[in-house]
């Protein structure tokens, strides 16, 4: 044969491919992590070919029993890849031709690698996505635990970085919540569209053999076979999504590390990570750092990275396969990797997080953070709410000369400001009284936050988590 390192098309080839552009084109090193879904479509598939005629049971068998030895020497690290054979379906075909002789060669009939790629990309995104579901659950789980024990914690909200109004520490715990919620329905949604079945769209035009499509989606699964040959092989738009869905759960995370890592800091001081969750400075003995909640907050960048490259990888691809599609696994692979370990992290660490309330309490305390709640008292006496604004503001450039907070000046102090103030206004200058008011669906008070655990529960009850 003239052609040694590609015996697949050896034939119609006058020398043999270049050695460099041999290890430039080959995937294997990369795809062979697909090896489980290759086999897997490659067992349907020949289980479909028996049913419609075109491979005998013997032959259906041998294959079957070839396959399932080549996962075991893979899985037992025994089995010896080669670059010559340029990716992981060549080299799963060419051991299964040595293994089982002449047959192994009809595995191949009525497919092409351009359907065969696809279809394992699919077979694997559609585990990962459900190890992502459940990984978001997990930490879903965690919150709601962690929200209901911090209900009643008082906190300051912010707006800008600065005290804005009260909050419970439950309730901004929440907000992440709802935030994990949308991520877990865009994966969801995403997977709908990843686990449509390219197989038996071979090279990009369909092929001559009487295959039964529907036979071989239901064996492996697949909602539907995909509608069209050529778009099945060509569009990589499933990892796109999967790559943009996973970056909205990386923009989540980051805000929430970058809480963290604030949180932790001697200048907030609202919360201690435990010690197995942070590391120490080689040179600095008292530091304590939140690395965690800081590597997850840089990982986004790969992700957002990916979505880049994938995009630009589907970028004016004419219809139908091209050898650049070979190029979205590595981005996809280390999106899902990225997105997984980011979760796990998040999901072992939040439940073991530590309010340190009186710390938190001070702080809402000190931030004037129940103006609004003055001022709301002023205009249910039947002050203009703009005359309100003005009467706080001066109360609080008072506070601010006087190192009190509202809630510690008499009575004679605040009504300097307005002769409408009576002693009933300390109910609500309190930020027990004042989280407590805002109880509305929605709202920051204790009762509310206990009712949004609740609807969380619910909600991953019915996921079955
Ligand atoms: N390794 C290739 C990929 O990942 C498989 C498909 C190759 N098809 C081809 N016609 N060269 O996309």
């Amino acid at each position: 044969m003239s052609n040694e390192t590609n015996q697949q098309w050896g034939g119609r080839f006058s020398e043999p491919t270049d050695a460099f552009v041999a290890r430039f084109t080959a995937s294997v090193d990369f795809d062979r992590r697909l090896y489980k879904q290759d086999i897997q479509g490659s067992i349907a598939h020949a289980r479909m070919l028996e049913k419609v005629g075109v491979l005998t049971e013997k032959e259906r068998d041998d294959i079957i029993r070839g396959l399932g030895e080549i996962r075991i020497e893979i899985e037992r690290g025994e089995f010896e890849w080669s670059v010559e054979l340029e990716d992981v379906h060549m080299n799963i075909e060419a051991a299964l031709t040595k293994k089982i002789g002449i047959t192994g060669k009809k595995l191949h009939t009525g497919r092409s690698r351009n359907d065969q790629v696809a279809t394992d990309i699919r077979l694997y995104m559609r585990d990962e996505i459900d190890l992502v579901l459940s990984e978001i659950s997990r930490l879903q789980h965690g919150l709601l635990e962690l929200a209901e024990r911090e209900a009643d914690t008082i906190m300051p909200g912010f707006t800008h970085l600065q005290t804005a109004q009260p909050v419970t520490f439950g309730h901004h715990l929440m907000a992440w919540f709802e935030m994990l919620s949308r991520d877990y329905e865009r994966f969801a949604d995403c997977r709908k569209r990843v686990n449509v079945m390219p197989l038996g769209a071979a090279a990009l035009a369909g092929t001559t053999y009487p295959i039964d499509r529907a036979y071989t989606a239901e064996l492996l699964q697949f909602d539907t076979p995909a509608g069209n040959s050529l778009d099945a092989v060509s569009d990589r738009d499933f990892a796109i999504e999967f790559c943009a869905a996973a970056s909205v759960l990386l923009m989540h995370m980051t805000r929430m590390s970058e809480e963290l890592v604030l949180w932790t800091s001697a200048q907030f001081n609202f919360i201690n990570l435990p010690d197995r969750f942070c590391t120490g400075s080689s040179i600095m003995p008292q530091k304590k750092n939140p690395d965690v909640p800081e590597l997850v907050r840089g990982k986004s960048g790969r992700v957002y990275g990916h979505l880049m490259s994938l995009l630009t990888l589907m970028k004016s691809q004419p219809l139908a396969y091209n050898k650049d599609n070979q190029e979205d696994k590595e981005p996809l692979f280390d999106a899902v990797d990225t997105v997984k370990g980011c979760l796990r992290a998040f999901a072992d660490m939040v439940p073991a997080i530590e309010a340190r309330k009186d710390d938190m309490r001070e702080a809402a305390r000190r931030g004037f953070s129940t103006a609004t709640d003055l001022a709301d008292y002023l205009v249910r006496k039947g002050v203009p709410f703009r005359d309100a604004h003005e009467i706080v503001g001066q109360s609080v450039a008072y506070g601010i000369k006087s190192g009190k907070d509202l809630s510690e000046m008499t009575l004679e102090e605040l009504q300097q400001f307005s002769d409408t103030i009576a002693d009933d206004v300390f109910d609500v200058l309190t930020l027990e009284g004042s989280v407590a008011a805002r109880n509305h669906i929605g709202g920051t008070a204790p009762d509310q936050v206990r009712a949004a655990v609740d609807r969380g529960r619910e909600l991953l009850a019915s996921r079955g988590d």
